[in-house]
């Protein structure tokens, strides 16, 4: 028997017992006379006591002992002198009498604790060592049970989990597809999915009612901290629904697990904002509401101002910081500079100070009086003691950088606490975007998603304005989750491809089987996939989705631990009859 406890478990209650322990060597101390081992496994640490005077040998043993070593003990249980009350099992110590070397091992690349003085690429390159890291372990071990409590929440719900197939066919959902070569067809590929979206709604074509599926899907995209070109979804799907049946069944499951994993009760509705709105005071289809801080636009109320970047910009709107009106001339020149970078691309920032004394100072005196000033205040509803911030420029431009520009303020000012939660739904998304590049308009969401049955009019003649049956589930500025309900009937799906530019081949090439399922009776039906990374990152007070993944991919998409991807040999390209060309430097 190679333990009789874990590494965690022993307490007061367990004096004088005899027990077996296995684990890792985390830290060896030779105090002369005395040696102490931190001996580690998932469950915590334990010290072990090898006295010098009562035991030579074996104290000559333990202090031979290398780090990450792995070995067994026999020993009594004893409490300790000098308790140690940042660990579970501080309380006591093993009085070793008995060592057994399991297994050696190399002195590792980086130490093997909380506080590591490992890089991030030499962790993932040792990520079998990393996840020996209890910060690590307690992420995924926090992944474990919030899929458990998915599954809980569910099969409460009478959802089947169905598996679908990972060796696919294209389906554009807005990234690169990952695709693989047929040996059995030549010349032809299979595609890895970017989500299983078609073959959920041919399980509901299929009777199925409800699905749903925890799914690794594909996407070869450009990689961030909120994205990993394989990652995993919460991807569901409902017949018979209507989009408010599939926002409540999947508030209930966030409010389960906030419950359940959090303690966390959000008894109350979420608030449902147009994409619109979101647009208008937010500036971002994913506005962290964790705050309050909402544009305000004036660029009506300046259109006649001598001041000429505004009264010829397209947009004009702010913010107003509360409390900020003594922001020193360097904290603002900072804010002119985090505005002015080139990923945000503000020309410049206004700002105007409203002073606890009722004065007023602006960056735009020269254009203003004080009383213009103030009534410009009243817009932002400032009081005295509070900051407005002011961006000019094109809308959509001025928008995105008013956004980034309102985050940092909340930043600065403490107002995006990790614990706070802040969950919306994003409603009413346009159905299509266009895209100035191609010259063609894209699906927003998917080409499977139903536009709103008051705007279908608008389809022939004014497309863009076309609103969507899709909603996304925000919490905290990050989109968790997204989804939508589905044509289901053949000729308004064949329309929305003719919209997207596809012809009747290609149509019928690539989706013809969706299509002709269509004609045998498909009910009305709807789903939604939760970012399942994102949602442990979340709940783990992380920004990275990485720390949440056993084994992730760099920001290049490379995996360091096993280089992938990697060259396969002349045999393996000959066998699939591929053949490589040198791409132009
Ligand atoms: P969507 O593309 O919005 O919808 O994806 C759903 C959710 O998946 C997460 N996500 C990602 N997470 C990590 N890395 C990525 N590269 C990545 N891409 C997306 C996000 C996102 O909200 N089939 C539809 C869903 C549906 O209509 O039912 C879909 O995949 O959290």
């Amino acid at each position: 028997m190679y333990r009789t406890h874990t590494c965690g478990e022993l307490r007061m209650d367990h004096l004088n017992l005899s027990v077996t322990l296995s684990g890792w060597v985390q830290k060896v101390r030779n105090l002369g006379g005395m040696t102490f081992i931190d001996l580690r496994d998932r469950y915590g640490i334990t010290q072990l006591v090898f006295n010098e005077q009562s035991h030579k040998e074996l104290c000559d043993q333990a202090n031979e002992l290398g780090r990450e070593f792995v070995i067994q003990v026999k020993g009594t249980v004893a409490e300790r002198s000098s308790k140690n009350s940042k660990i579970a099992t501080g309380d006591i110590e093993i009085l070793v009498e008995q060592l057994i070397i399991l297994n050696a091992s190399e002195l590792p690349p980086f130490t093997i604790e909380d506080d590591t003085d490992g890089g991030d690429e030499l962790r993932m390159k040792y990520r079998y060592l990393d996840l020996r890291r209890a910060p690590v372990r307690d992420n995924l071990v926090l992944r474990h049970k919030m899929g458990f409590e998915v599954r809980n929440y569910l099969n409460s719900q009478n959802f089947i989990e169905t598996e679908t197939p990972v060796l696919i066919k294209s389906t554009p959902e807005g990234a690169r597809d990952f695709v693989v070569p047929s040996r059995m067809n030549e010349g032809q590929f299979y595609a890895l999915p970017q989500s299983p979206q078609v073959f959920k709604q041919l399980l509901m074509v299929g009777g199925f009612d409800r699905y749903f599926q925890i799914v690794k899907c594909f996407r070869d995209e450009d990689l961030r901290a909120d994205r990993q070109p394989e990652f995993t979804q919460i991807d569901c799907e409902m017949s018979y629904v209507e989009q408010n049946d599939i926002l409540n069944t999947f508030e209930g499951m966030t409010k389960h697990l906030f419950k359940t994993i959090k303690g966390v009760d959000l008894d109350y509705d979420f608030p449902r904002l147009s994409y619109a709105d979101a647009m208008k005071y937010y500036g971002s289809d994913k506005p962290d509401t964790r705050f309050d801080m909402k544009f305000v636009d004036i660029t009506d109320s300046v259109k006649e101002s001598e001041f000429k970047l505004f009264s010829s910009a397209e947009y004009v709107g702010g913010i107003c910081a509360n409390g900020c009106a003594d922001y020193t001339r360097k904290q603002l020149d900072q804010l002119t500079d985090f505005v002015k970078k080139p990923q945000i691309g503000a020309g410049g920032l206004i700002y105007i100070k409203y002073n606890a004394d009722g004065s007023v100072k602006s960056s735009i005196d020269k254009f203003y009086t004080e009383d213009q000033l103030q009534s410009l205040g009243e817009q932002f509803g400032a009081k005295p003691g509070d900051l407005v911030l002011i961006l000019a420029g094109s809308t959509n431009k001025t928008l995105n950088a008013l956004c980034e520009l309102r985050l940092e303020m909340g930043t600065r000012l403490g107002l995006r606490d990790r614990n706070t939660f802040s969950p919306l739904w994003v409603v009413d998304f346009p159905l299509l975007e266009w895209d100035e590049d191609t010259n063609r308009f894209y699906a927003m969401h998917h080409p499977f998603t139903s536009p709103k049955v008051e705007d279908l009019a608008l389809l022939d003649t004014d497309p863009k304005n076309v609103r969507a049956n899709a909603y996304d589930l925000v919490i905290n500025g990050i989109e968790i989750g997204g989804g939508s309900i589905r044509i289901f009937n053949d000729e308004l799906q064949h329309k929305m491809f003719k919209i997207l530019g596809f012809s009747e081949e290609d149509a019928e090439a690539q989706f013809g089987f969706l299509m002709n399922a269509f004609k045998y009776g498909a009910p009305p039906h709807g789903g939604v996939a939760f970012g399942f990374d994102r949602l442990v990152a979340l709940f783990a007070g992380i920004d990275s989705i990485r720390d949440v993944i056993a084994f992730p991919k760099n920001n290049s998409g490379r995996d360091v631990m096993i280089d992938s991807p990697s060259p396969i040999s002349k045999e393996q390209l000959e066998e699939l009859n591929i053949a490589l060309t040198k791409k132009e430097k």
